[in-house]
């Protein structure tokens, strides 16, 4: 995840943001840049990889300046390279912006600006955004950026800077973390305040809307109405390693509360604002291929194969094309029947997994096209991929996956979505219904994560047991088989997903008193079979935690516990009722005494076969 860092005072600048930054290396990045005020310029550097290589070509520099801007990036728009890392600067190098986020409509900014006459450098999103303060600077640097601020749609977090005003610093913020930190005669800004903790800790945390106007003597925030605000001073206490955690006591936490905005992330400028179609203009496969598919292969692995199976679920029940879904290390030695009639989409968090890029090298072999699902742009997966689709989770840095997984469901909903209306296999209003409930999944998923403290009653009641079964019907199923994965892998308990129609010929032998079954009856079809799968286990003294949804009340009659989640349309249930089950695998985690963010036996990217 990018990360910035702004210095203004009566100190050298450049090892302050390279200090700040060293801070927020953690986050994961793949380039990193900083611009100082200098003898009445800009001076800027900016090179991919780690920090250390831009060190090494600042060693030479003597720059003394007291003013400056840092990033470290982690690529959206546009491939990992030098002229994609921040800063960005308009043409005359006058204004420098830094900025974490995602601009929605910068397409459509950029071909304004440059019938403007404006000439792009880079491939991202970000560079409509010096050219845009240039446009409108009329010696009123801050008024430039209130100017620029109302033109851009999504999520930013920004720093400019400018030739012209050698002691000054605008931030902006909307959707995207931005404090700043209070020095004595000098200030600074970070997105994160691991940055800050080597040189304050009296901070203020900028909210949505608001504008900073940072010198070395004072900090002025303004509210969207251009009111000054009176800003609460926030004293940190939290230690560096808690601080990089943003207070949680684990990165896997801190990932899962995330997830509201990486959904929202990983929608973003994806859906038409009437709710009618999906834009996926990033993909270049061809209209005439689309039409053509005769059947679908998603391949992955774990977490992102039960994202996939899911998407079979949706595909095959909105666009009416056979899907086969594989676990990679299968489908490269079981003579797919894949061939240029076909699409592959594989699905994978890192785009570095082998067994993956094996799958899809095979496919490729076979004549298919492939589409990458990934998280990571620039990975294997994505130079290798005819086409990808990014999800925007930003780095997931616990081993067990949360973030990259619902957002992996979402790009899966989305490429439903449109491969039905590029098909022509769904009306329009039944699209509609879809995309408006798909665009407030991102405030349903935050509304159930902050009641949930349920989970961790429920982790302290069975962190003792040594088994647990996960049972669900149609997509249920499939997120059973990620809650059972989250438990195994991080507290190391036993537990069994099953199709619950399947159990009573399987191992219902094994549901005895007080084992946990922990039932998903959120698709209303199916609800009354999932009743009776519940009497079954219960029959045999199993002890049900149902996770339902607001408008199911009989599943309360049957079961000893019920977490609810919001009602949506059933094809996108699965982004909700997984988020009780990550956190119930989290507490039984923490409360066993398992390394929650590195379990035994695990790495976050799989790199052998
Ligand atoms: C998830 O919690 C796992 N650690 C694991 O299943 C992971 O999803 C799998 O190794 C695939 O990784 P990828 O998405 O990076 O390809």
């Amino acid at each position: 995840m990018c990360g910035i860092v702004g210095y203004v005072g009566h100190r050298a600048a450049t090892p302050i943001l390279i200090a700040g930054l060293s801070k927020l290396e953690y986050r994961g990045y793949d380039s990193a840049g900083i611009v100082v005020h200098e003898n009445g310029e800009l001076k800027l550097e900016k090179k991919v990889g780690r920090l250390a290589v831009l060190e090494e070509s600042l060693k030479n520099l003597d720059i003394q300046a007291t003013l400056g801007i840092g990033h470290t990036r982690w690529a959206t728009h546009g491939r990992p390279s030098d002229v994609n890392a921040h800063p960005h600067t308009d043409a005359s190098d006058c204004f420098a912006v830094v900025h974490n986020g995602i601009i929605e409509n910068y397409l459509e900014l950029r071909e304004w600006l440059q019938q403007h006459g404006y000439e792009f450098k880079s491939e991202t999103d970000t560079e409509v955004l010096p050219h845009l303060v240039q446009y409108y600077y009329q010696g009123d640097l801050l008024e430039a950026v209130a100017r620029a601020k109302e033109k851009v749609k999504g999520s930013y977090a920004m720093v400019v800077m400018s030739k012209y005003h050698p002691g000054r610093l605008i931030a902006a913020r909307q959707d995207s973390p931005l404090v700043v930190g209070l020095g004595e005669n000098e200030n600074f800004l970070a997105s994160d305040i691991p940055a800050l903790l080597k040189y304050t800790r009296r901070t203020l945390i900028i909210d949505d809307h608001e504008i900073v106007d940072l010198t070395a003597g004072q900090v002025k925030v303004k509210n969207g109405s251009a009111d000054l605000v009176d800003k609460k001073i926030f004293e940190v206490t939290w230690e560096e390693s808690q601080a990089e955690k943003n207070g949680y006591d684990h990165f896997m936490l801190k990932e899962i509360y995330e997830q509201p905005k990486a959904l929202r992330d990983t929608l973003s400028g994806r859906i038409a604002p009437d709710n009618k179609r999906v834009t996926l203009s990033e993909l270049k496969l061809e209209p005439a291929f689309i039409k053509n598919i005769k059947r679908l292969h998603i391949v992955a692995c774990g977490t992102a194969y039960h994202a996939g199976v899911v998407g079979k679920h949706v595909i095959e029940s909105i666009v009416r094309l056979p899907v086969e879904t594989d676990i990679a290390s299968e489908f490269r030695y079981r003579q797919p029947l894949v061939d240029s009639d076909s699409l592959v989409i594989v699905v994978s968090q890192s785009g570095e997994t082998a067994d993956t890029l094996a799958a899809l090298r095979e496919a490729k072999r076979l004549g298919a096209k492939v589409l990458a699902v990934t998280n990571v742009v620039g990975s294997s997966v994505s130079r290798e991929a005819d086409d990808v689709i990014y999800t925007w989770a930003g780095p997931e840095i616990a081993v067990a996956s949360t973030k990259a997984y619902t957002t992996q469901l979402i790009a899966m909903y989305l490429l439903g979505v449109w491969l039905a209306q590029e098909r022509g296999t769904l009306p329009p209003d039944k699209i509609s219904s879809i995309l408006s409930e798909l665009r407030e999944l991102p405030a349903k998923a935050g509304k159930l994560l902050d009641d949930l403290d349920i989970t961790k009653e429920l982790a302290q009641q069975y962190a003792d047991r040594n088994s647990a079964f996960f049972i669900g019907r149609g997509q249920d199923h499939i997120v059973a088989m990620e809650g059972a994965l989250k438990l195994k892998e991080i507290s190391y308990i036993h537990a069994e997903a099953y199709a619950a129609g399947e159990l009573k010929h399987g191992t219902l032998a094994l549901i005895e008193d007080g084992v946990p079954v922990i039932a998903l009856v959120t698709q209303k079809a199916l609800a009354t079979k999932m009743l009776s799968n519940i009497k079954e286990v219960k029959t045999r003294g199993a002890e049900v935690i149902a996770i339902t949804t607001e408008d199911n009340q009989t599943v309360a009659k049957e079961a000893d516990h019920v977490i609810y989640i919001p009602n949506t349309h059933p094809l996108l249930t699965s982004v909700l009722t997984v988020l009780p089950l990550q956190l119930f695998a989290y507490h039984m985690s923490v409360i066993r005494g398992c390394d929650v963010d590195k379990p035994r036996n695990l790495a976050k990217s799989v790199t052998v076969e």
